[in-house]
């Protein structure tokens, strides 16, 4: 029997424990604040935010919404990116991803002082991360561990295939698995657009992590039976319903789970452990910024 991951459940598990580290910096008389920052008129950036907001707001995190035209100066995005730094109140916050062409993306990530960088994003996280220091492991990879690891899959020796090498997935993703730590320790390779003959990498894995933002492009005929996947993609793709389009992942989910032992669907794996993995970050912040020991889980 295939097991089919319900990141909807490991993402409350791991909120419920996260309750009681925003009641312990209650009791020290502090909230949680996380902003996000929104620049773009993008339907489904605009869902991801709303249900960040969402989230903080039912678990006792102080959200905080910034949203700028798409066609606002850049000068103005980088005004609001300065006063969240200020902001005492304000322990996280993100720009989301990805702002219009004529903003620099690099420099926004710059421009975000480290240690509300709860994204991960900025140069110096990204050093901490590969270092073996992360201080805010990116959400969505960090995320793809936790299912892992709630899953009893255990990544030491494994052969790891990540197709996608994004600065947001693919590349802290490795990071993370090959790292001596636990959830780490995997033999991993980061397949991209350029790989040749990427079917013969994907039927050596023992795991597949699918983050590549292309709708179903891997199937079961490209997966060995047993393989653990891992589907991060969220595609919006037509469909004759009343929205016009259904979300689908990366992977043929039909196919590959007749092969799978583990798999993730779409909606309800990876994407409720992104979220609750940003949530992870902020009260990291809060507790990093103001000196009051928690319990992350
Ligand atoms: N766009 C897609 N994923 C992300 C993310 O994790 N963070 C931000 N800031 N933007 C994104």
């Amino acid at each position: 029997m295939t097991h089919v991951l319900d990141g909807n459940a490991v993402g409350d598990r791991i909120r419920g424990e996260l309750e009681d580290c925003i009641e312990t910096l209650a009791e020290a008389g502090v909230t949680p604040g996380l902003a996000t920052v929104l620049m773009t008129e993008d339907p489904a950036s605009e869902t991801y935010v709303s249900m960040k907001q969402r989230a903080c707001e039912e678990i006792g995190i102080n959200g905080i919404h910034r949203k700028l035209d798409a066609d606002a100066p850049a000068a103005d995005l980088f005004a609001a990116i300065e006063d969240l730094n200020e902001d005492p109140e304000v322990h996280g916050f993100l720009v989301q991803m990805p702002v219009p062409d004529h903003v620099n993306d690099r420099e926004v990530l710059r421009s975000v002082d480290p240690i509300k960088d709860v994204d991960g994003f900025h140069p110096e996280n990204v050093g901490r991360l590969v270092a073996g220091e992360a201080r805010y492991k990116p959400a969505t990879p960090h995320g793809v561990q936790k299912l892992l690891e709630a899953a009893d899959v255990d990544t030491e020796g494994k052969d790891a295939v990540i197709v996608g090498r994004s600065d947001i997935v693919g590349k802290p993703m490795a990071n993370l698995l090959i790292q001596k730590a636990p959830g780490g320790n995997a033999t991993t390779t980061v397949c991209h657009s350029r790989t040749q003959d990427l079917a013969s990498k994907t039927r050596g894995a023992d795991i597949v992590i699918a983050a590549t933002g292309v709708p179903e492009m891997i199937d079961g005929s490209m997966l060995s039976e047993g393989t653990v996947v891992i589907d991060v993609g969220v595609n919006r793709v037509d469909a004759d319903n009343e929205k016009g389009y259904e979300l689908v992942g990366d992977v043929e989910f039909e196919s590959a789970k007749e092969k799978a032992d583990v798999i993730t669907p779409v909606p309800g794996g990876v994407g409720p452990m992104t979220i609750t993995m940003l949530l992870y970050n902020a009260v990291k912040a809060a507790s990093i910024q103001e000196g009051v020991d928690v319990d992350l889980p």
